[in-house]
């Protein structure tokens, strides 16, 4: 996320802040043995010459352009949008892109209309949130065109929600931004914002309508109280002064992309709550170290001066109890959510799932910072198709599994289980509380693959198949690539495939392989591996989110492109995996500058496809490229044209193919 120099806004990426990666562990990442796997010869025969060797390119990067395969054309069946930047959203062309929820838009019958200059915490709970990651759908009677739309909040950004909050000064002859504190009011707002929306959604003559009478409709936010359940659930190390059971919580936290259940649950991953606490722990606090490898506390929000369980000298205990998967029964809009501790406890990106041969369940999960893991989680007992009641607490029992993904294109899950390994008492555990409590030092003990950011993880029925996004990570020095994480300075992401032994998802070991190293393949430093069939419209970097459409064809969204990165906005990009057109990607949708491209997700009749725009208008100096500032400020002194319609409100767009049919066939 592009910065302005002189003022450190709150952004989408908490972990993109330069500080150091929190991984302090020296797990070998597998630079030595890369040689083994890419011989110097190999690397001769690539196009570029041996001089450039010698240069600044990183070899692994050689072998990428290298690796570029030519192609069949993209087996999607639409006609590719044209890359750039401005401040509007773009869809291909035949299809339309209707908005459909933007931030403060009423969900209820007595919701409030938007005004953003009358924004208050009871009006925000009545309305659709800030910041919309995840997006799932949840069938009313199996309706293809009728059903709960359910969308994470992740954060909020102050400076674009709030006017007046940002004043341009001069300082030193040059221009700089300040931006005033928060009132308790406003961070009362950002609180409403946060957590997520289930909303009824119905298609009437080919458009999608928000149903606001709808009897599930119901706001999540970071005041609602859950439970937590699973083995660390009442462990001294959860409890506080408001809650001695160690049970209970108030509020879900940075709930960034998530899950739909076989069972038909919403399940919430909390990524960044590092930000969200500050004040300093008591002199050798047992949980500093635990709390560091977290990068707790990072501060970035004022609400612990406000909520004393915002404010470690106050609560210490409090941040244990965020950085869950939570469970939410769409059914029940009075259901009290549940943080299933068993699935561990880190900056949980996503929680995509599927059912396994004999009727378990597995989850795969990203924990996004620099150099942090792949993991799965495998139900104990088995999914009732026939009984939803008897599938409620699946989430409570189960094994949790780090990945290690080996030179020779193996991958083994590690399962995290105290007693096992070196996750016992002489290091620290006493318990799998413990162990997952403390998750990420279970896995550094355990040898996991240090990766390059790992976000959404999708598996896919269609062909048995698991994708990996892993977005970028500019830390990674060239003595610390591996197989897996094959650049330095990873500046674009790549996408890893995986293939579970025997095609079963409850596997502890696979195959792997990568699927596409990001960037523009024009630039041979780059060493990008779309197939030569890609367009220059069409690569893309930083993959983030995906989704696949029932065909089990796979849809990438981005987060982190701009005029700067790569001279395009986020977007929406079709990728063939299978067959002559593998690698082959295409772009479908780009969000206004300053946005990043959530959510994707396709009804369960393909004839919709849902993304979620996140943050529009933020980053400063590229918004203001375009003759309007990033900011929502005093339409009276900086915007003079401003109109709540302006493209700076997040929002859900639907994307349906003119005269109807299958987005792409
Ligand atoms: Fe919230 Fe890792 O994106
Ligand atoms: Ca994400
Ligand atoms: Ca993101």
């Amino acid at each position: 996320m592009t910065q302005s120099p002189e003022i450190r806004f709150r952004t989408s990426q908490l972990e993109e802040n330069d500080g150091p990666p929190v991984n302090p562990t020296d797990n070998r990442t597998m630079g030595e043995i890369i040689a083994a796997r890419f011989s110097r010869r190999d690397l001769l025969k690539g196009s570029l010459a041996v001089s450039a060797i010698a240069a600044t390119v990183s070899p692994l990067a050689l072998v990428a352009a290298d690796e570029a395969r030519a192609a069949e054309a993209s087996a999607f069946k639409f006609d590719e949008l044209d890359a750039g930047i401005d401040d509007k959203h773009h869809v291909a062309p035949g299809y339309d892109a209707d908005v459909l929820l933007r931030w403060g838009d009423p969900l209820f019958a007595d919701s409030p209309e938007f005004d953003p200059a009358k924004q208050s915490a009871e009006a925000q709970a009545r309305q659709f949130g800030y910041n919309n990651d995840y997006i799932g759908y949840i069938a009313i009677d199996g309706s293809a065109e009728h059903g709960l739309l359910v969308v994470n909040h992740e954060y909020t950004t102050p400076h674009l929600m709030f006017p007046g909050m940002v004043k341009i000064v001069d300082k030193d002859g040059k221009k700089a931004a300040e931006v005033a504190p928060l009132s308790k009011e406003q961070v009362d707002v950002e609180m409403a914002a946060h957590g997520g929306s289930i909303v009824e959604i119905r298609k009437e003559r080919g458009k999608w309508q928000v149903v606001r009478d709808g009897k599930l409709n119901r706001r999540i936010m970071s005041t609602t109280e859950m439970a937590l359940s699973g083995p660390a659930a009442g462990h001294d190390r959860l409890k506080t002064n408001a809650d001695p059971s160690g049970t209970k919580v108030i509020g879900t936290l940075n709930n960034c992309a998530g899950g739909v259940t076989p069972w038909g649950t919403y399940v919430m991953a909390e990524e960044n709550i590092h930000g969200y606490f500050s004040g300093e722990l008591p002199e050798g606090h047992k949980e500093a170290a635990n709390y560091k490898r977290l990068g707790i506390p990072e501060g970035a929000y004022e609400w612990g001066a406000h909520y004393d369980r915002f404010n470690l000298s106050k609560e210490p205990n409090e941040p244990n109890r965020f950085g869950w998967i939570v469970e939410v029964d769409v059914n029940d809009p009075n259901s009290v959510p549940r943080k299933r501790t068993a699935m561990g406890r880190f900056k949980h990106e996503g929680a995509e799932s599927i059912v396994a041969k004999d009727g378990r369940v597995v989850f795969y999960l990203g924990d996004d910072e620099r150099f942090d893991y792949v993991y799965k989680f495998v139900t104990k007992a088995t999914f009732n198709p026939n009984d939803r009641a008897a599938n409620m607490n699946l989430l409570d029992e189960g094994t949790l599994s780090v990945a290690k993904f080996a030179e020779d294109g193996s991958v083994e899950w590690m399962p995290i289980v105290f007693g096992e390994g070196p996750l016992t008492a002489e290091n620290g555990f006493s318990g799998q509380a413990d162990v997952l409590i403390e998750t990420r030092r279970a896995a550094d003990l355990l040898g996991a693959t240090k990766m390059d950011r790992p976000e959404d993880i999708q598996p896919n029925a269609g062909n048995g198949k698991v994708y990996v996004m892993l977005t970028n990570n500019s830390k990674r020095k060239a003595e610390q690539v591996d197989a897996a994480n094959p650049r330095a300075a990873n500046a674009f992401g790549h996408i890893i495939e995986i293939v579970e032994d025997g095609g079963d998802f409850v596997a502890t070991k696979g195959k792997w392989e990568v699927l596409l190293k990001c960037g523009d393949p024009s630039v041979a430093d780059v060493g990008a591996t779309f197939s030569t069939a890609t367009t220059a419209n069409g690569w893309f970097g930083m993959p983030d989110n995906c989704a696949v459409d029932s065909a089990g064809r796979l849809w990438v969204a981005t987060d982190g492109q701009g005029p700067k990165a790569t001279g395009r906005t986020d977007g929406l990009w079709a990728v063939d995996t299978e067959g002559a057109a593998r690698a082959t990607s295409k772009l479908f949708f780009r969000v206004p500058i300053g946005a990043e491209m959530c959510g994707p997700l396709f009804a369960p009749d393909d004839q919709t496809a849902f993304v979620a725009v996140q943050h529009p208008g933020d980053g400063g100096e590229d918004w203001e490229a375009f003759g309007r500032p990033s900011y929502y400020e005093d339409p009276s002194t900086r915007w003079p044209d401003f109109k709540p319609d302006m493209p700076v409100r997040p929002a859900v767009v639907a994307i349906t193919k003119q005269g109807g049919g299958k987005i792409a066939v």
